[in-house]
């Protein structure tokens, strides 16, 4: 099943709550809220607090993609305050399975994350421990810029790796995803895809029902 993962740093925040109702009535089922801490990434973004306070507004599912150094101080904390997958870039720690554990013990999924220029294979030691896989098709740190294409050909690595040994991992992608190319990561083996400014910059009840149709 393919899922559209509307990203709310792109969102109006002066008016997020009608963000959000927006993309649900269009039928979106999941929301990416990214966090960035300044050190990972170049840029700060928000953290906690806009979990506590969307959570109990929505039942969309609340796909976190954590962009900090060491996640493992944080990642119980955001299961705590609602996220329902935690996503790490593997690049941020040094205990990887360590990480993965922790977010178990909470019962939330769990996601791991690569940057551009991370081979596919650093993920493969982990695929039987996560629910995820996440592909970065931009650096990460800024909405709005341009897909990497080349990172696709990561997708299709991954894809074959979770196909050989029977698994039934999403593979998510994130950064520069349009109407125009999100055919080339479907069709590249993503089910999962992450878009920020291409639904919220415009009207985006419109843009993520055009979306959705395109990965039905
Ligand atoms: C970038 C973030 C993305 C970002 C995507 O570091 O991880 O989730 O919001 O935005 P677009 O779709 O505009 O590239
Ligand atoms: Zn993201």
């Amino acid at each position: 099943m393919n899922i559209l993962s509307p990203s709310i740093l792109s969102a109006d925040f002066w008016k997020l709550g009608e963000d959000i109702r927006a993309v649900e009535k269009a039928g979106v089922k999941w929301l990416h809220v990214d966090v960035m801490d300044g050190l990972f990434v170049p840029s700060i973004s928000y953290g906690m607090p806009i979990l506590q306070c969307v959570r109990p507004k929505t039942d969309l599912f609340l796909d976190v993609h954590l962009m900090i150094e060491k996640p493992e101080r944080y990642v119980q904390e955001f299961a705590k305050c609602g996220a329902d997958l935690v996503n790490f870039h593997i690049e941020a720690t040094e205990d990887v399975e360590g990480c993965i554990q922790l977010i178990r013990e909470t019962g939330k999924k769990v996601g791991i994350t690569i940057k551009p220029n991370t081979p596919p294979e650093a993920v493969e030691a982990y695929l039987e421990l996560v629910d995820m896989v996440l592909v970065m098709t931009v650096e990460p740190g800024f909405g709005g810029q341009k897909l990497i294409p080349e990172c696709l050909d990561k997708v299709q690595v991954i894809r074959k790796m979770v196909a050989d040994k029977g698994l039934s991992t999403d593979i998510q992608v994130d950064g520069g995803i349009s109407l125009d190319n999100v055919h080339m990561a479907l069709e590249a083996g993503a089910n999962v895809i992450v878009a920020g400014s291409s639904v919220f910059k415009n009207d985006a009840c419109v843009n993520a029902e055009e979306f959705l149709k395109k990965l039905q």
